[in-house]
């Protein structure tokens, strides 16, 4: 299998586009965010714990991230159209970084390309006041830049549309400052390799998908759907 990894800070749009791209490229999107988000809707003692750590804006404990990420690659990975996994969200940090490269190896597989989507700090703030998710599907809407054809529902699957409880100024503050502190310095890791595609996200979520998919088609060899 062949893995794609999006980073980009809050708000780049790596959820929008990864919904878009993901299904052309026969990738399965695995987004740790939307994982702990379904993670956290349990009542168990997990998902009270995951609740602190998220609403704060700060990074889940490292062990728990992978094992959560990779079962559900596990769990995904078995139709025989899947030919890797788009990776939203993973890995976030240097040891992140080193869990996914010893995976990757062990399970003989490669990370193909990374996308870095490249959008300015304020643009940022204001996509992140407005955004809409939806509950059942994890879709990202924005009541402005992308409003939902019917208000509160969700486009792709009808399911209800709700305001993420991390998306608070304070928490929102936070995550931005954990990204370009430990975040955005992996990619000098992964530009050594050559893998390392910059994509300009600050354009419309069209011409960012059409950058995406340019990238995408010139890296994997795999037919499009
Ligand atoms: P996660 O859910 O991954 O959130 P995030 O990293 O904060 O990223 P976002 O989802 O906010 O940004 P996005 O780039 O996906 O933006 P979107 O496409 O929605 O993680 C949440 C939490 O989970 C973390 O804080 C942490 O607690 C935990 N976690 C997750 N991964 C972890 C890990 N590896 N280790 C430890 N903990 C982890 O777009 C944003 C808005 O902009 C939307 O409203 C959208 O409609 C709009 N928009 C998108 N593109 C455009 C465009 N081109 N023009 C105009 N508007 C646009
Ligand atoms: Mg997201
Ligand atoms: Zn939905």
């Amino acid at each position: 299998m062949q893995h794609v990894v999006f980073i980009g800070p809050q708000g780049a749009g790596k959820g929008t586009q990864a919904a878009e791209v993901a299904p052309k490229f026969g990738l399965v999107h695995l987004a740790t965010g939307d994982l702990f988000r379904s993670l956290m809707a349990e009542d168990t003692t997990l998902a009270q714990e995951v609740r602190t750590i998220y609403d704060r804006g700060d990074l889940v404990p490292d062990e728990l991230t992978a094992r959560v990420l990779f079962d559900s690659l596990d769990r995904r990975s078995d139709a025989e159209s899947v030919t890797g996994a788009l990776i939203d969200g993973f890995p976030r940090n240097a040891a992140q970084a080193r869990i996914l490269d010893d995976s990757v190896a062990a399970r003989d597989e490669t990370l193909a390309a990374v996308v870095h989507i490249v959008v300015p700090r304020d643009v940022l703030m204001q996509r992140l006041t407005g955004r809409l998710i939806c509950r059942n599907c994890g879709r990202s809407y924005h009541e402005t830049f992308n409003p939902p054809v019917i208000e509160g529902v969700c486009d792709a699957c009808g399911g209800e549309l709700y305001t993420r409880s991390d998306d608070t100024p304070e928490a929102v503050a936070r995550r931005l400052d954990i990204y370009f502190e430990q975040t955005e310095p992996l990619l000098d890791h992964w530009r050594a390799s050559g893998i390392v595609h910059d994509v300009d996200g600050d354009a419309g979520i069209e011409d960012v998908t059409a950058s995406i998919e340019d990238v995408l088609s010139g890296v994997l060899d795999t037919d499009r759907n």
